[in-house]
């Protein structure tokens, strides 16, 4: 089978689950599937190829997965043709086993072979099933330049690393991942401007632990003291690649996502004080804050090493919202512990937080070694404390901010009102307002007037002045 005829017969639907990381891999995809001439399409029924961009990170998140499948036995009855291929964290956790459990399924990708699905395609048209997980040290699909899926024109996700090294012990990611590689800052600045000449107005750097960010000239990651004098010369760190990113475009507002407090240092938040156009926002996933547990979990930090660090971001940059992770009843977490996580939550108010509780994960330190001890009520009971602190403490600086004026970014219509924008302001907090004569993709200083648990609701008062708005 040649490339010519895959040409001539097939359109592609990509649905993607998970992290942000996930939705960028999937433009990846999108982008390797064009150059072979099959093109996107945004309806699932008029496909002839459907991948699945999977999620391990919990058991819920497979499950639903596994769901859709079940519905996609319909898809396959209406077209003979139709190729189903899983992709992503799924695919690498399950490999084999996902071809044989789930028998529609013609081929499994994981996170490092989408290079090659043009090849396993191929196989599949020739009847076979096709598979590639394997891992790589070096892959950071560097120079494809993806293919903007399902896009507002406005905001973009630029991947910077891949993998992860840190083996927290309830954490997938590092399994399905493989080890944390960098990519090119060369090919990063290049994908920034790209976007920027497109008319994009908001970029996030995005990594599993962007923080540990470094470029000494290619191949797998090693620690700075551990590079030659020459390496070290060259050598690009997340706050150098920050500030390059944030030279392209003093228009052009960049986020990053996720920092492990372990690595984010003072260097990073000098450079996010330096330039007006990085956003004052740090995602710092705590997971818990009792010492034991953190230890447990192996994040590398006790309690009051990440209340310092928070501490020392407000320290520097006052006007920063943090964010966060919580799990809730993992191994062995006893009340107590779980109290010492409430009151973290008191102690370092978050704008917003993503909670969870323990799902245990085959194959991870935790499922290995430790017993997941804590019965699923009270992981829930506890889960439900938890976010109602978090919401009581949302509202409350939330409601600070009525009367205040705030650089929104518009991203969309919004999803309640069609006379309503949504956008972002710097702290990452969705701002609603009338539509009036503004448009996508402008800086508007808007008036809040109210606030909710997850929003500011005001009225635009004028553009904010920059070049091209
Ligand atoms: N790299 C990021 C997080 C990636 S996973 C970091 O280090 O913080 C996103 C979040 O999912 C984690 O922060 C954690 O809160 C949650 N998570 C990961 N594994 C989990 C598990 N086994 N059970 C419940 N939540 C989990
Ligand atoms: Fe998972 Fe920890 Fe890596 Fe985050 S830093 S992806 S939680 S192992
Ligand atoms: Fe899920 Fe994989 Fe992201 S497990 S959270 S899609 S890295």
């Amino acid at each position: 089978m040649t490339k010519e005829v895959i040409i001539q017969k097939r359109k592609l639907f990509i649905e993607s689950y998970g992290c942000a990381m996930n939705f960028a891999d999937s433009e990846v995809v999108a982008s390797i599937m064009n150059e072979v001439g099959i093109e996107t399409t945004q309806h699932e029924m008029e496909a002839d190829i459907i991948f699945i961009n999977t999620c391990s990170i919990r058991d819920n998140a497979e499950q639903k997965i596994r769901h859709r499948l079940r519905h996609l036995r319909h898809n396959k009855k209406q077209n003979k043709n139709l190729t189903i291929g899983i992709l992503g964290c799924m695919a690498e956790r399950l490999k084999k086993q996902l071809l044989e459990e789930e028998k529609l399924v013609d081929i499994v990708a994981g996170p490092d072979s989408y290079r090659e699905l043009p090849q396993l395609l191929q196989e599949v048209e020739g009847g076979h099933k096709a598979m590639n997980v394997i891992l790589s040290l070096e892959e950071t699909y560097a120079e494809i330049q993806p293919s903007r899926l399902n896009s507002n024109g406005v905001t973009a996700f630029i991947s910077i690393t891949r993998g992860c090294d840190n083996m927290c012990s309830f954490c997938v990611v590092p399994f399905t991942r493989g080890r944390e590689r960098s990519r090119n800052p060369e090919s990063i600045i290049e994908e920034a401007r790209d976007l920027v000449e497109k008319g994009y107005k908001e970029v996030t750097l995005l990594g599993q632990n962007v923080d540990s960010y470094l470029w000494y000239g290619g191949g797998p990651r090693k620690d700075f003291d551990k590079l030659t004098d020459d390496e070290k010369k060259e050598s690009v760190n997340f706050a150098a690649l920050l500030e390059k990113v944030a030279q392209v475009d003093s228009n052009l507002r960049v986020r990053f996502s996720t920092s492990h407090p372990k690595d984010i240092h003072d260097q990073v938040l000098h450079v996010m004080k330096k330039y007006d156009n990085i956003a004052k926002h740090i995602h710092l996933p705590a997971q818990s804050g009792n010492s034991r547990i953190l230890e447990k979990m192996n994040r590398t930090y006790t309690r009051e090493w990440y209340i310092n660090k928070y501490n020392r971001i407000k320290e520097l940059i006052p006007e920063c919202s943090v964010s966060c992770d919580i799990i809730t009843g993992f191994c062995t977490e006893t009340e107590d512990e779980h109290q010492d996580t409430l009151s973290l939550l008191r102690e370092c108010p978050f704008e917003f937080s993503y909670m969870y509780y323990y799902s245990e994960r085959p194959g991870t330190l935790a499922a290995r070694k430790f017993e997941d001890d804590v019965p699923e009520d009270i992981k829930k009971r506890r889960l439900a404390e938890v976010i109602k602190i978090q919401h009581e403490i949302a509202n409350k600086l939330n409601s600070t901010q009525v009367g205040k004026i705030h650089e929104v970014l518009i991203e969309m219509q919004s999803k309640k009102n069609e006379n309503e924008w949504m956008g972002r302001n710097e702290q990452n907090i969705k701002v609603i307002f009338p539509k009036e004569n503004f448009n996508m993709g402008q800086f508007v200083k808007v008036m809040i007037d109210r606030s909710t648990t997850t929003s500011l609701i005001g009225r635009g008062i004028s553009l904010v002045k920059k070049e091209f708005n």
